[in-house]
């Protein structure tokens, strides 16, 4: 099967890489020329674990390239994927769907054969709809269907995520595009992987309906986890009885400094305003939303009481920039709304990051210092702020750590160190409901 996918990032060079390795003949376009060039130079414009592999065996094998010109590959193409950024639009919350529709309005006129374009993006419920009508207008004469298969890959595990995923949700509004939706996920038969048909609109809600869950599932442990360091409970202990239960399950409940990346954040926002627009009220995500931007707000405070109530002339060293460990992405990550509140409040930063320091200086203030080793970024500051969970932060030596500090603070927002433990060795450790 021929396939394009439109845009190459996250997703789009993911589940190009992913289908490639099922046996489709793949072509990823991006709109974004020095991305293309890179790619076909063999390098990998994102840090996802696995992927530069996978990519290079599949262009050498003749199954997957890159291109920017979509004059060669949409005629021949049997199905062309959506993979473009959707963005919160500025000011209203609202998906910005002018990438969607203009890479729509840009194939239209090249179909050819019968083709199936397929919304990967995550996009408002309607949007395949008006996917179709562009293209009817554009092209009345194309023979094609639209289709919606929402991505539920994780960042950082995205390659397994893809290949052998939880479900893969399709939504289409006839047999003809089923078919070749079944053709092309057709390998995942063999582990049995689910297959869900639904309608579009019903695929196009799942996964708002999905990221808003998950969220909600954060922002619920993130608060309980306030009333545990108030009433001496231990929000793992907490966490893990609850998660006992079939109904409820372990995953998403452990706290941190509230979520972030490319999807819960505005996910949620685009699903409150989804509902706005219906009549409907979302007060429960609404509320989630807010519950998150209060946990950062509540990091602050935390840092300051550990710091022993001021922060202004303080050196703190950072541990971890990116919203989660094994990825290199820093949209919306905790650390944006809190390092740059630290700063105005007098704060010194050192910080250290394993992948993401090349995406953060873009996007954090000047005057933070970045270190390549992680103990260096220590030498004479006042604390350590764990943010992100990286494995290389999880067996720090600790003795070490000591005598790099001024004073033996030590701030877990990550809950990856035991209480006792760090206490017993000196330090003075702060996490997050425990
Ligand atoms: N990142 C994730 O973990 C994840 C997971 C599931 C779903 N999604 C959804 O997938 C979509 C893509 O997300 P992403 O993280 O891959 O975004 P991204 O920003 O990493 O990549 C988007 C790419 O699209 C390209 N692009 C823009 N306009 C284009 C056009 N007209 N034609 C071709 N390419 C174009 C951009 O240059 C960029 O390379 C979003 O809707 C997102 O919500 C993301």
């Amino acid at each position: 099967m021929k396939v394009t996918v439109l845009g190459c990032g996250y997703v789009g060079l993911v589940s190009g890489t992913c289908f490639a390795e099922f046996g489709a003949s793949v072509t990823c376009f991006d709109v974004d020329k020095t991305k293309v060039n890179k790619l076909k130079d063999g390098m990998i414009p994102i840090y996802e674990p696995g992927l530069n592999a996978l990519v290079e065996k599949n262009v050498a094998q003749g199954a997957l390239s890159f291109t920017d010109e979509l004059d060669n590959c949409i005629p021949e193409s049997d199905l062309v994927f959506v993979a473009v950024g959707t963005p919160s639009r500025h000011g209203d919350g609202h998906a910005d769907l002018s990438y969607v529709f203009q890479a729509v309005k840009d194939i239209a006129p090249l179909l050819k054969n019968y083709t199936v374009i397929v919304d990967k993006s995550t996009v408002p419920v309607g949007t395949a709809r008006n996917v179709k009508r562009i293209i009817a207008e554009a092209n009345p004469d194309a023979d094609f269907d639209v289709a919606s298969n929402p991505e539920f890959l994780r960042e950082g595990a995205a390659i397994t995520d893809f290949m052998r995923p939880d479900r893969v949700v399709i939504g289409v509004e006839n047999e003809r595009a089923e078919n070749v939706l079944r053709e092309l996920y057709r390998p995942l038969n063999l582990i049995e992987a689910p297959m869900f048909f639904t309608d579009l609109e019903s695929a196009e809600l799942i996964k708002y309906a999905s990221n808003a869950f998950l969220a909600t599932k954060i922002s619920f442990i993130n608060e309980i986890s306030m009333l545990c360091d108030e009433v001496g409970a231990d929000v793992h202990a907490v966490a893990k009885g609850m998660g006992m239960d079939s109904r409820i399950g372990r995953k998403f409940l452990r706290p941190g400094p509230g979520f972030g990346g490319s999807c819960f954040p505005k996910d949620t926002q685009a699903l409150v305003r989804i509902a706005q627009e219906h009549g409907v009220s979302s007060r429960i995500v609404e509320t989630v939303i807010e519950v998150n931007e209060a946990q950062k707000a509540r990091m602050i405070k935390k840092i300051r009481e550990a710091l022993g109530g001021k922060e202004s002339g303080k050196t703190l060293a950072v541990l971890g920039l990116t919203y989660k460990p094994e990825t290199d992405d820093m949209r919306e990550a905790p650390s944006l709304a809190i390092l740059p509140k630290l700063i105005e409040n007098g704060c010194h930063i050192n910080a250290h990051d394993p992948k993401g320091v090349n995406e953060a200086k873009a996007l954090l203030p000047n005057s933070i210092k970045y270190f390549d080793d992680i103990y260096v970024a220590m030498e004479n500051t006042d604390a350590v702020v764990l943010m992100t969970e990286w494995d290389v932060y999880r067996n720090l030596d600790m003795e070490v750590v000591k005598q790099k500090l001024n004073t033996p603070i030590f701030i877990d927002l990550r809950n990856i160190y035991e209480p006792e433990t760090m206490n017993l060795l000196g330090f003075q450790y702060s996490c997050i409901g425990r």
